[in-house]
């Protein structure tokens, strides 16, 4: 996820027991040109294995050379981005608008495949709208390319995240008797008991967790946890969250610089301080934050009054 999913966070999960791992998307003309931002993103620690280098673009010829630069960076995968909803994905013709040009589609993620000696996946939703909930059929002629496995997010690019995942065609998708590939379901997966439910129902090979790890990393370990052991573990305490936030607040900090690091630490805090009282006026604070010694400052202030 784009400003989430950086090395630092990665790490993190990982050590909640993450099985794989995605980069943030990487726009593939940016990696061309040799963007600063680009290039970062591709950076990822050994501890991260298997991990995977999600590519974007519109252009055929364009993710060809992008797919050959995400190699050299020594990941274990590439994905490539179908189903990113975003307006200036999507107009620009990349990302969810691929849903819109099925042939067009298919012929770059094939190009992709026939760039990398890598196995390349797919990331994509169930249609462009309403009218057009054609993942079935373009699932099966996304596994004729070649890729390795594909990832399924239960909503449409007009819904973007709103609604309600409907994994019903994931399922499909999985029980279709001409898919032989991995087939991951993504949508929703806010606690350990739905990721139970969605893997019984609809049978799928893996669950892909997107939001619900934003501050709240440890979910892949509750969802584990009770996946494998049918045990319902209690939220961490505030010191392993405090913990946790410190640690990855100092790796972004290292990462990305204080600046950077300060602004999307913003997205977290109410994850990691998620059902604690009084937490409102502290998070009004860290928001407001202007270093990493004033966010620690604050966070201490915050626990020793809990
Ligand atoms: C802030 C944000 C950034 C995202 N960036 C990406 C991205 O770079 N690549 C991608 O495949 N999906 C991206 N997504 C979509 C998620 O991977 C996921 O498909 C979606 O949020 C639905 O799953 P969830 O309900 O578990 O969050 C992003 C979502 C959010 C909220």
């Amino acid at each position: 996820m784009e400003d989430v999913t950086d090395s630092p966070f990665r790490s993190i999960c990982k050590s909640f027991g993450a099985d794989i791992l995605i980069t943030e998307f990487i726009c593939s003309e940016g990696l061309i040109r040799d963007a600063a931002k680009s290039k970062v993103k591709l950076t990822f620690g050994e501890e991260e294995r298997p991990i995977g280098v999600q590519i974007f673009g519109h252009d055929i010829n364009s993710m060809h050379k992008a797919a050959m630069i995400a190699e050299q960076a020594g990941p274990d995968f590439i994905d490539i981005n179908l189903g990113c909803p975003v307006k200036k994905v999507v107009v620009k013709g990349a990302g969810a608008a691929l849903l819109n040009d099925v042939p067009k589609m298919i012929s770059l993620t094939a190009e992709v495949v026939r760039s990398t000696s890598l196995p390349v996946t797919v990331k994509t939703r169930l249609g462009w709208d309403e009218s057009s909930r054609n993942i079935v059929k373009v699932a099966e002629m996304l596994q004729d390319t070649g890729i390795q496995a594909i990832s399924i997010h239960g909503r449409t690019r007009s819904q973007l995240y709103g609604g309600k995942a409907d994994w019903t065609l994931i399922g499909e998708v999985k029980n279709n008797p001409r898919m032989k590939i991995p087939v991951f379901g993504n949508g929703d997966i806010f606690t350990a008991l739905i990721a139970k439910q969605m893997k019984e129902q609809y049978g799928v090979d893996g669950l892909m967790i997107g939001r619900a790890a934003i501050g709240n990393p440890w979910i892949i370990r509750e969802i584990k946890a009770y996946l494998t052991e049918d045990i319902l573990l209690m939220p961490p305490s505030l010191q392993e969250r405090v913990d946790i936030l410190k640690k990855h607040l100092s790796r972004k900090t290292a990462y990305k610089g204080e600046r950077s690091a300060i602004l999307e630490m913003r997205k977290f805090y109410s994850g990691y301080f998620k059902d604690l009282p009084d937490f409102k006026k502290y998070r009004m604070r860290l928001m407001m934050a202007q270093s990493e010694v004033e966010i620690n400052e604050i966070i201490k202030e915050f626990t020793i009054y809990h």
